[in-house]
Order: C-alpha cells, then sequence, then structure tokens
C-alpha cells in the first residue's frame, strides 16, 4: 500500500496508474474508518485496477462551533483498515498540504444545500464541495464512492460534477447499519450508553414508516414526518433538529397534505432526520420510490 502525505506525491503515484491504462476508483473519508467506508472501498476495488482513499479532516466544512477539534481520529487502524480492504493507494495531508493558502475559491451548490444539513450547518456544503473539487483534481479518478448515509452530500455532489463537467462517475452506495440498525458512524464513539440504546429508535422508526407506507400509500408528508417525531420524542432523550420528507435527489419539498402516492407518481422521495443525544449529532435517512405501491429502495 502506497500511503501518500503529499499532493506531490499522490500525483505521481496517479501518473503512474494512468499511464499503465489503469481505472482509478475513489473513497474520500474524513478517517476514523469504519464499516461503512469499508463497503465504499470494497465497491471501488470491485470495479476498479487502483484504488484511492483520502483520509483528511477538512477543517472548511465544519462551523466554528463544531466538533473538528475532537473528530475521533486514529491513523494505525486506518491503515489497517484500508490494507484489509486491498487499498493501493492512501492520501493522507496535512492541513497545510491541503490548504497551503486561505483558499479564496468557494464551490457553493444552490438548491439541493438549501434544507437538511445545509440549512442546520451553514457553509458545511461549501467546504464539501471545495476538498471533493481538489480531491478529484487530485486523483483523477474514473469512478468515486459515496455513502446514501449522507444522501444530501451525494445529492451536492452529482449537482457538482454535472454542473462542472467533472470526469468522474459518482456511485452511491447503500447504508452500512449495526446488527440493531443504529447507522454506521464515526461519531457514534461518543454517544453514551444510554444515548447508544436510544439512537436505535431512528433507524427503527424509519423501518416502522416504511412498513406502513407500503400498505398506506395515501398517507401524507405531514403524517409521516409526525410518525417520526413521534417515536423520537416518546422514546429518546434526544433534540431533534430535523425531520424531513422531500423528493429526491432535488431536495424539494413535497406538499404537505397531499398524499404521497399522488402527489410523487413514479418518483423518489427521502426521509432523512438528525437528532442530538447529548453533544453528537446523529444523521440517518430511507429512500422510497413512489409506484403502484410505496416502496423503499
Ligand atoms: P466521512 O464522514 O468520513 O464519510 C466518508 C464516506 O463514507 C461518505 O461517502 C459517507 O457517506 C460514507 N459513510 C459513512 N458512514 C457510512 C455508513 N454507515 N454506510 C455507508 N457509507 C457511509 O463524508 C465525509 O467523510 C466527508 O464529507 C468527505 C466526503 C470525505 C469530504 O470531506
Amino acid at each position: 500500500m502506497n500511503i501518500c502525505r503529499t499532493k506531490v506525491q499522490l500525483k505521481h503515484a496517479v501518473k503512474e496508474a494512468k499511464q499503465q491504462g489503469k481505472s482509478i476508483g475513489f473513497v474520500p473519508t474524513m478517517g476514523y474508518l469504519h464499516e461503512g467506508h469499508g463497503s465504499l472501498l470494497r465497491a471501488a476495488r470491485e470495479d476498479n485496477d487502483v484504488v484511492v482513499l483520502s483520509i483528511f479532516v477538512n477543517p472548511m466544512q465544519f462551523g466554528p462551533n463544531e466538533d473538528l477539534d475532537k473528530y475521533p481520529r486514529d491513523e494505525q487502524r486506518d491503515l489497517a483498515l484500508a490494507a484489509d480492504c486491498k487499498a493501493d493507494i492512501v492520501f493522507i495531508p496535512t492541513v497545510e498540504e491541503m490548504y497551503p493558502t486561505k483558499p479564496l475559491t468557494s464551490i457553493k451548490v444552490a438548491d439541493v444545500t438549501e434544507r437538511l444539513c445545509g440549512a442546520s450547518r451553514p457553509g458545511h456544503f461549501d467546504g464539501v464541495g471545495l476538498v471533493v473539487s481538489k480531491l478529484f483534481h487530485l486523483v483523477e479518478p474514473n469512478s468515486a464512492y459515496f455513502g446514501l448515509k449522507d444522501a444530501q452530500q451525494v445529492a451536492v455532489i452529482e449537482q457538482m460534477v454535472h454542473d462542472l463537467d467533472m470526469n468522474v462517475k459518482i456511485v452511491p452506495c447503500p447504508i452500512v447499519r449495526e446488527p440493531d440498525g443504529l447507522a454506521l458512524s464515526s461519531r457514534n464513539v461518543y454517544l453514551s450508553a444510554l444515548h447508544r440504546s436510544e439512537a436505535t429508535v431512528l433507524s427503527a422508526s424509519l423501518n416502522e414508516l416504511a412498513e406502513v407506507l407500503m400498505f398506506n400509500g395515501e398517507m401524507t408528508a405531514e403524517q409521516c414526518i409526525n410518525l417520526i417525531k413521534d417515536r423520537i420524542t416518546e422514546n429518546t432523550s434526544g433534540e431533534i433538529d430535523y425531520v424531513e420528507l422531500l423528493q429526491y435527489p432535488s431536495l424539494t419539498p413535497v406538499s404537505p397534505k397531499l398524499s404521497l402516492q399522488r402527489a410523487l407518481s413514479g418518483s423518489r422521495f427521502i426521509v432523512a432526520l438528525a437528532v442530538k443525544f447529548g453533544s453528537t449529532r446523529l444523521i440517518d435517512n430511507a429512500l422510497f420510490q413512489v409506484e403502484e405501491v410505496i416502496e423503499r429502495v
């Protein structure tokens, strides 16, 4: 495994692969890797000749009162998982290497960043867009792998790639969960025992909604949101940041009082939530397709 700490080292490794006509699959991460990241690496491994992993806690996507300083890090463990998933190149730059000077260029994707995490974390997706676009330029991947755990991030990156004619295929990958349903996240380590057990309610409420919707396409967006909110407030001490039902991937609103079956025939929607347990903010979501019945996808 080739560990690159500078852009020059990375570009050299990429150039070598390109010269040999090899396809490159890229998995950008902020490290503290878990099986969610592992699933992306394995998907990249399956589709490509060379797999590049980046590990970089990107300060530009954290707000002033967010958890940048205490974001978990463990390089040795990350490298072991990367090797296990057969990554070929691991790019681990410092902040100074990535941003030698304060960037004056920003990437602002409108509309899809207006709601959900874009609304509760102002500037977050500008930082994501900037770092991902820098990484795409450095790695020049044929395909890049992103988890649907961050479904809004996938929508933002897809829009950026489309708008800027970036020559990379974005591959969205399914959410990997703990056996009890909790979506894997680097931030889960911060949950107290009580919050960890309460946090299972997030995925359980999405599962319950999926079952109800299968048999009742007449439900409205408002009813769906209320079902999720009720489960969370009844069964946890978590503080709801948002629970929203939006069209996907446009992330545009759905009429709250129309039946989903009628409002969204033939299209997809997302039910997305963010809940704070103590100082740890967890997100989860489910995607649905509206056909004769409403099915989770
Ligand atoms: P990070 O939170 O480390 O996540 C890296 C990738 O792993 C993202 O595409 C994310 O959606 C995916 N991922 C995380 N948990 C997952 C899970 N339980 N199942 C499936 N995929 C999961 O997302 C970022 O880093 C950053 O914003 C980044 C894109 C690297 C830009 O800095």
